[in-house]
C-alpha cells in the first residue's frame, strides 16, 4: 500500500480528514493499527471516509491483481512453462517474491475489508464466515500469484491449505512479533520496487565450461546462449586455469582458513599480489574478496584518514565507489560524466594543499564510454589531487598485457617494456596513483584488488576493516586468478579477437538500424528506453530464441535509458552472432521498440540519435593493434571449432607455480578426487604426456596456435581438459 507521502496534499484532498493536523496525520501514518496490523492507523481511519473508503477497497484489489500481473504476464508464464521452471524441493510461498508479496497484499486487503465493514455488522459477519466455496482474498491472491510465478504450484497449494484454518495460516506466513510489523515493512519496500518497475528478476543461468558461451537454465537439458556475462574472455574455463585450480585444491584444500591476519595469508595470496603489482607496474597490490569491497574499503579508509579530504567523483561512477566515498564521511563534489570543464571548475574551488581525490573509471560498463584518463591526470597535477582509477571493466581487455586502458594509451611503450614490471616514467599508467581491478570479470574468477605505492597499500592493509575482518579467498581461487592474469599477460589474441567480434556485432546491428549506443569500448549497449519493454525484449529473446541478455533498468541506468547490454566474447561464433542479430531485429519489430531513425525523429536519447553527437565512435583498439594491418588478426570461430589456447602463455602460467605446485609439462591435465567402489576416496591423476614423449609416439600435439590450422609444434604443450 502506498504511504501517503505528501500529507499536505492528502489534507487538501480528503473531505474526511481535512481538519486533522499534519503532525497527527504523520503519527497516524507511522503507527500500526492495533486491530489490523497490516494497516497503518491512518489507513484504518481512512477506510471510514466516504471517499477514501471505497477507493481503498478498489486499490486493495488492484494490489492483488498488480502482483499477479507482475508475476503472471503471459510471456513470463510461457517462459516458465517452456523452460520447465518448477519450484525447488521444499519451496515455500515465502521464498517466492511474487507469491509472498501477493499473500501480504491479500492480508492487507482482508484487513481493509474488515476495517471498512466494522460498522456494517452483517457484511462483516459475511466476510468472516464466507459462504462455502466462496474464495477468500487469500486464496484469490495465491491463485493470482500462481499465474506466472516460479514457485506457483507450491505457492497455490500452500495458500489453499493455509486458508483453511486462518489462524494457522497467519502463523505460517509470518513469524509474529509484538511491536513493529517487520513483515509489513518488507512488503511495502518490495512494493515500491514493483511499482517503479525496478524489481529485479534473477534468471537461473548455469554456464557450461565445455560449451562456453552456452548455459543451461533451471532445467539442465534446456540450453541458451549467454550474451551478457562479464566473463569477457571465457577465462572461467581456460584449461590452464582449471588445471592450476585442481592442482592447488589437491594440495591446499578448499577454504583459506581465516582472515589475512589470522591463518589466511598464504604464499598464493602473496604471489598473486606480486603478479598484480607487476601487471600495473606499481610497487604493491592488495587483494580483497571483491572489487566492490576493494573500492568501498579503500575509498572509505582514505577519505576518513586524509584530513579535510574532498572527493571529486564522476556522476556515472559505480555503486562501490559511491558507497566508499559516502562511508568515509568526506565531502564529495560530483562532476558531469567525463566533463573536464566541470571537473576543473570544481577542483579550482579548493586550495592546492587541500587533500583531494579524483575517483573515476576507465570503461563505464553500462554505456561503454571511456574516461579521459590522461587529461584527468593533468588536472590532478595542476590542483594537487590523487587519482583513483577503477579499471574493473578494462583489466584483461586493454593494453598489450591486459593491464587496462591506462596501459593501452601507451601501447607500444608497454609492449616494448615486456614483462619486467618496471614503471615507465611519465606513462599514463605511471601517473595514476591508485588502480583498482577485479578478478571476477575478464579473469573469470572472483576477487578484487588495489595497486599503488608501497605505503599507500600498507596503510589500507593496516586500517581498512573490509580487508582485515573477513576470511581471505581460497588458495585455489587465488591460484586460478593468478594463472589467468599470467596467461593474459602473455597472450594478446583473446583481446584482439574480442574486439573483432565486438566490431562485427556492432556493425551488423547498426546496419539494421538497431540503436547501439555509440562508444569506443567492448560494451554493446542497445537502447530500449522503457523498463517494461526492456524486460519484455529480454524475456522474448530468452523464451523464443534461447538467447540470454539481461535487461538493464533503473537504478543501474537512468529512467528512460533502459537498455539491453550485450557482451561479445572471443568464443562467440560467426553463427551465434548472426543468430543474435537476427533475433534482436525480430524482437524489436514485434515489440515495436524504437530504432535509431525513431530516436532521431524524437530528438534522441542516451547519445542515440542526438543531434550533434557522433553516430559512430572510433574504437580504442586500432586496426593496427588488432592485427588487421599486418594480417595477424585472429579469425572468428565457426560452430564446432575449438577455441585457441596459446601454448606459450600456458607454459608461462604453469611455470610461475613451479615452486609451490611442482613442475608440470605436456598435455593439460587435472587431478580428480574420486570416490572408489569401496566408498573410499582416492586421487586420480591422468598420466602427464611430455612434449618429448608426444613427439616420440607420434601423438598429434593437440593445442592450436594463434590461427586455425597454424599449429606451432614448438610452442604447443597442452590441450583442452579431457573431462
Ligand atoms: C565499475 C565497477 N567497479 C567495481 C565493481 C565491483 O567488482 P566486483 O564484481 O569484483 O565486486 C563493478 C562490478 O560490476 C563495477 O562495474
Amino acid at each position: 500500500m502506498d504511504k501517503l507521502q505528501s500529507f499536505t496534499r492528502f489534507k487538501k484532498a480528503c473531505p474526511y480528514l481535512c481538519r486533522t493536523k499534519t503532525s497527527t496525520l504523520r503519527n497516524l501514518s507511522t503507527s500500526s493499527s492495533p486491530r489490523f496490523p497490516s494497516l497503518s492507523a491512518l489507513t484504518e481511519r481512512a477506510t471510514k471516509c466516504p471517499v477514501m473508503g471505497p477507493a481503498l477497497n478498489v486499490r486493495s484489489k488492484e494490489i492483488i491483481a498488480g502482483y499477479a500481473s507482475v508475476a503472471g504476464n503471459i510471456d513470463v508464464d510461457k517462459i516458465h512453462k517452456e523452460k520447465g521452471v518448477v519450484p525447488p524441493p521444499g519451496a515455500t510461498v515465502e521464498m517466492c517474491p511474487h507469491a509472498s508479496a501477493a499473500r501480504a497484499a491479500a492480508r492487507m486487503a482482508e484487513d481493509l475489508a474488515a476495517a471498512a465493514a466494522k460498522k456494517k455488522a452483517p457484511k462483516a459477519a459475511a466476510a468472516e464466515h464466507p459462504k462455502p466455496g466462496a474464495a477468500t482474498t487469500k486464496e484469490a491472491a495465491a491463485a493470482a500469484a500462481a499465474a506466472g510465478c516460479p514457485f506457483h504450484q507450491k505457492a497455490a497449494a500452500d495458500a489453499k491449505a493455509a486458508a483453511a484454518p486462518p489462524a494457522a495460516a497467519e502463523a505460517k506466513a509470518t513469524k509474529s512479533h509484538t511491536g513493529f510489523n517487520y513483515e509489513k515493512f518488507y512488503v511495502e519496500e518490495l512494493d515500491k520496487k514493483h511499482k517503479d518497475k525496478s524489481y529485479r528478476y534473477f534468471n537461473n543461468i548455469n554456464r557450461l565450461a565445455q560449451k562456453f558461451p552456452v548455459a543451461h537454465t533451471a532445467r539442465v537439458t534446456d540450453e541458451v546462449e549467454v550474451w551478457c556475462a562479464n566473463d569477457y574472455l571465457g577465462m572461467g574455463n581456460n584449461p590452464v586455469v582449471l588445471e592450476t585450480m585442481h592442482r592447488t585444491l589437491d594440495k591446499y584444500g578448499h577454504g583459506a582458513g581465516g582472515t589475512r591476519n589470522i591463518a589466511g595469508n598464504g604464499a598464493m595470496h602473496l604471489a598473486l599480489e606480486q603478479e598484480l603489482a607487476n601487471l600495473h607496474r606499481k610497487p604493491a597490490a592488495l587483494v580483497f574478496s571483491s572489487c566492490y569491497v576493494a573500492n568501498d574499503a579503500t575509498l572509505s579508509t582514505l577519505g576518513s584518514k586524509l584530513p579535510g579530504c574532498v572527493y571529486f567523483s564522476d556522476n556515472m561512477n559505480h555503486a562501490s565507489m559511491i558507497q566508499g566515498m559516502r562511508h568515509s564521511g568526506a565531502k564529495r563534489e560530483i562532476f558531469k560524466h567525463n566533463d573536464l570543464v566541470d571537473l576543473e571548475a570544481k577542483l579550482a574551488k579548493y586550495p592546492k594543499d587541500t587533500p583531494k581525490i579524483i575517483a573515476f573509471e576507465s570503461v563505464y560498463s553500462m554505456c561503454g564510454s571511456i574516461g579521459p584518463i590522461k587529461e584527468i591526470c593533468d588536472l590532478a597535477d595542476k590542483y594537487g589531487a590523487l587519482t583513483f582509477l577503477d579499471e574493473v571493466h578494462a583489466v584483461g581487455l586493454y593494453g598489450p598485457r591486459g593491464a587496462g586502458v591506462a596501459e593501452h594509451l601507451d601501447y607500444d611503450a608497454h609492449l616494448a617494456a615486456g614483462q619486467s614490471g618496471e614503471a615507465i616514467p611519465g606513462s599514463v599508467m605511471d601517473r595514476i596513483d591508485i588502480i583498482t581491478g577485479t578478478l571476477g570479470k575478464s579473469y573469470g574468477a572472483v576477487g578484487g584488488y588495489i595497486a599503488g605505492s608501497d605505503d599507500f597499500v600498507d596503510m589500507v592493509r593496516s586500517y581498512a576493516p573490509g580487508f582485515i575482518f573477513t576470511t581471505s579467498l581460497p588458495p585455489s581461487t587465488i591460484a586460478g586468478a593468478r594463472a589467468s592474469v599470467a596467461y593474459q599477460k602473455h597472450y594478446v589474441g583473446d583481446r584482439q579477437l574480442k574486439q573483432v567480434n565486438v566490431r562485427t556485432v556492432k556493425d551488423k546491428m547498426s546496419a539494421l538500424d538497431i540503436p547501439v549506443i555509440p562508444g569506443p569500448s567492448h560494451i554493446v549497449p542497445v537502447l530500449v528506453g522503457d523498463p517494461e519493454l526492456a524486460k519484455a525484449a529480454s524475456d522474448k529473446l530468452l523464451g523464443e530464441h534461447d538467447i540470454y541478455v539481461q535487461a538493464i533498468n533503473y537504478p543501474t541506468v537512468a529512467r528512460g535509458e533502459e537498455r539491453l547490454r550485450f557482451t561479445v566474447t572471443p568464443r562467440h561464433t560467426v553463427e551465434q552472432m548472426d543468430r543474435l542479430v537476427k533475433a534482436v531485429d525480430q524482437v524489436f519489430t514485434e515489440l515495436q521498440i524504437n530504432r535509431l531513425a525513431d530516436w532521431k525523429r524524437l530528438g534522441g536519447r542516451a547519445d542515440v540519435g542526438v543531434e550533434g553527437k557522433p553516430e559512430y565512435v572510433e574504437p580504442i583498439w586500432t586496426d593496427n593493434q588488432i592485427g588487421i594491418v599486418d594480417g595477424s588478426v585472429p579469425r572468428t570461430l565457426r560452430n564446432g571449432e575449438k577455441p585457441v589456447v596459446d601454448a606459450k602463455a600456458v607454459s608461462a602460467a604453469r611455470n610461475i607455480f613451479n615452486n609451490l605446485l611442482g613442475t608440470v609439462e605436456g598435455k593439460l591435465q587435472a587431478n580428480r578426487t574420486v570416490v572408489n567402489a569401496e566408498g573410499g576416496v582416492e586421487l586420480v591423476t591422468s598420466t602427464v604426456t611430455t612434449k618429448g614423449e608426444m613427439r616420440k609416439s607420434g601423438v598429434a600435439l593437440p593445442i592450436v596456435g594463434r590461427m586455425e590450422g597454424e599449429v606451432s609444434q614448438e610452442a604447443v604443450e597442452a590441450s583442452a581438459p579431457s573431462s
